[in-house]
Formats: C-alpha cells, structure tokens, sequence
C-alpha cells in the first residue's frame, strides 16, 4: 500500500468532518480545480449554476485526473477520450458513443461524488460517510463578515500535519525564537493563562493584557488599551487567534487547516482586522498589513520545514513536554480521540490554570 492510501486510511474518524478544498477565487468556473485531502485527490469545479461540485480526479474510462481537463457546459471533460462528468459524478457524455450530443440521460457509469458547501469565501467538502444529520457542522467563522472589520484568505503550505500546524499556531513559547523582534521578545516574565478543554474545542485566554505584542502598536493600539489575547483550536482543523485592543481596535487570525500529506497541510488563514480609522483606510492598508503577516508566516513555515526533516526519516518514538504545552496536548488528545471515533476522556475536559515564561 502506498503512502498516499495509508494516510487517508489512518485518518478512520478523522474523514468523518468538513475541510476546505480551495477558496471560492480559486474556483473558476471555466477551470476544474485539484485539491489533495489525506493524500487523496478531488476534483472540484462549477456546475452550469455556478455552485462548486466535487468527485475523485480520476476519470473511471483509464484513470486521467479529470482536473487535467476542462470545463464543457458546466461538466468536466477528461482530456484523454473527453467522457464529460457532471457534478453528481455521472458520466454525462461519451463522445465515441453519442458523437458530439450529450444524451437524454446521463450513462451509468459514474465516479465518486463528495458534498461541497461554499461558505464565507471557501468550498467545504465532506470527505466521510454519515448521513447528512449525523455530520457536524459547518465551522462559520466568527469575523468574515462582521461589520466594520476587514477580511481577506492568505493561503499557504506548511510542511506539518494537522495537529502540528495547529500546535504552531497555539503557541506562544515558540514566538520569542522564532518571531523575536517581529512579533514578541524574550521578557523573562512569566505568562499566566486559563486553558478549557471541551470535547471538540480547547481554548486559552492569556492574561497578559499589557503584553508588548508587536503587530504595528501604533496602529492596532495607539491608545494603550489592554489587550485581550484568546487562541481557540476547534476540532478538527480550525484554530482562531484572536487579539482585541478595546471595541475599536482587533485583529484576529482564523486558520482552516486542510491535510494534504503526512508532512503537508493547506492553510487557508483568514485575516480579519478593525483599526481605530476608518474602513476605507483600513481597507488601502491591505497590502502592508499582509506583508507583515507574511514575513512572520514564512519564518512559521520555515520552522516546520525544520522539524519536518528532522522526524520524517527518524520519527520520534515520545516527544516530551511541560506546562506550557497544555493546549498542544489536549488538541492531540482530541485529533486522536476523532480519529478513533471516541470520545475525549473526561479527565483531560474543564478549566485549568496555565503558566509559563517567556
Ligand atoms: S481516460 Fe478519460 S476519457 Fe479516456
Ligand atoms: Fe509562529
């Protein structure tokens, strides 16, 4: 068996959820679209109605990707024999048994279709089995589209599974070496946090309110309010960090991590921020804003290259951790406990105090 098929055959429970395959730009509708999910690929594309549509990129006549080929009437045409695909994965046209019409009914053959929901700027799919009311729901992220703020998708690829790219994103320790002058210094203070853990959710609220956060103080806090710090991972690919200077002012960072590879994730990062100016100056300061977050993602990207050549080929029997890496813990704990389709035991749910120094 192959790596790919070992991957998306360990992921068990894991399948069983919504993840994003692209964002609704990406999604041309004169173009098909490949995405890769646990080492499986999909082809997505749009239907004659504009809404997404997704199947196996893999025609069932001699295996092409059918996202090699191109869009005819709202089907996807595979570019070696041109069996055209209609959204419900039917083959609708053979061109070698119909000529050039497309017939009455579509034939029956037919490759695997998934569910796809678009919501707030990307395409869900639904990569599992169960019913539709045995499915969770859909993640609506909380600041897309929340008056007065400003949001925008950077999307990118991280050498990390799910667990790890999120792991990264809850964590403040890693901040002061690998962000240091960017985005936090070392202090030599101690950080006191509360840590809630629920069964799909675990969420931190740093009491740091006057911590020096450096993401451009001057604009996002000129006025020295306190800040409000919470990071949220919510099962199983979703983590939301959120910063908050007082009612006018916040940034937060809602991160839809999709597993590509055993080492390879899609981030979709939603960005969304409100300055104490108006939207409209908010808006032009787009460009800037991005090129910040970017030098900080990059050095998150470069770190996780890191650590993946350092256990692909060597892979860590136990890792150890201490106090300050309580939320990685309970977010493994749950990922495992989803990917055995249990539930999280009672032991690691509730409230706990946090600390640790940086
Ligand atoms: S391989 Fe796709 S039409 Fe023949
Ligand atoms: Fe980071």
């Amino acid at each position: 068996m192959c790596n790919q098929t070992r991957f998306w055959d360990d992921a068990k429970g894991l399948l069983e959820e919504w993840y994003v395959a692209c964002t609704s730009k990406e999604l041309k509708k004169d173009q098909p679209f490949s995405a890769t999910l646990y080492g499986k690929k999909f082809v997505l594309f749009r239907q004659k109605d504009g809404t997404a549509a997704a199947l196996l990129d893999q025609c069932v006549h001699r295996g092409v990707p059918l996202s090699k080929g191109k869009m005819t009437d709202g089907c996807v045409t595979c570019p070696y024999h041109g069996w055209s695909y209609q959204g419900d994965g039917h083959v609708a046209h053979i061109p070698s048994v119909n000529g050039q019409f497309f017939p009455e009914k579509p034939h029956p053959f037919k490759q695997r279709s998934f569910d796809v929901c678009e919501q707030d700027g990307v395409v869900w799919i639904y990569l599992g089995e169960k019913p539709k009311q045995e499915r969770p729901e859909i993640f609506k992220l909380p600041f897309y589209d929340q008056a007065g703020w400003v949001s925008y998708y950077m999307v990118g690829s991280y050498d990390g599974e799910m667990g790890a790219v999120a792991q990264n994103i809850m964590d403040v320790t890693h901040t002061i070496f690998v962000h240091e002058g960017w985005f936090r210094s070392e202090s030599g203070k101690a950080v006191d946090a509360t840590i809630d853990v629920g069964p799909r959710k675990v969420v931190v609220d740093y009491h740091d309110h006057d911590a020096d956060v450096g993401m451009m103080p001057w604009l996002t806090n000129p006025h020295g309010a306190e800040q409000v710090h919470r990071d949220s991972f919510i099962a199983p690919n979703i983590t939301l960090v959120e910063y908050h200077w007082g009612e006018p002012s916040g940034m937060v960072f809602n991160s839809l991590i999709s597993p590509v590879g055993p080492y390879e994730s899609r981030v979709y990062t939603c960005v969304s921020y409100k300055f104490p100016i108006p939207k409209l100056l908010s808006k032009a300061l787009m460009p800037a804003v991005n090129a910040y977050i970017w030098v900080v993602n990059k050095q998150d990207i470069k770190i996780l290259s890191a650590r993946r050549a350092g256990i692909e080929h060597m892979p860590m029997t136990h890792s150890h951790s201490v106090r300050g890496d309580m939320a990685h813990i309970a977010l493994e704990k749950i990922l495992d406990a989803l990917r055995h389709d249990q539930q999280l035991a009672p032991s690691f749910i509730g409230k706990r105090p946090m600390q640790f120094q940086i």
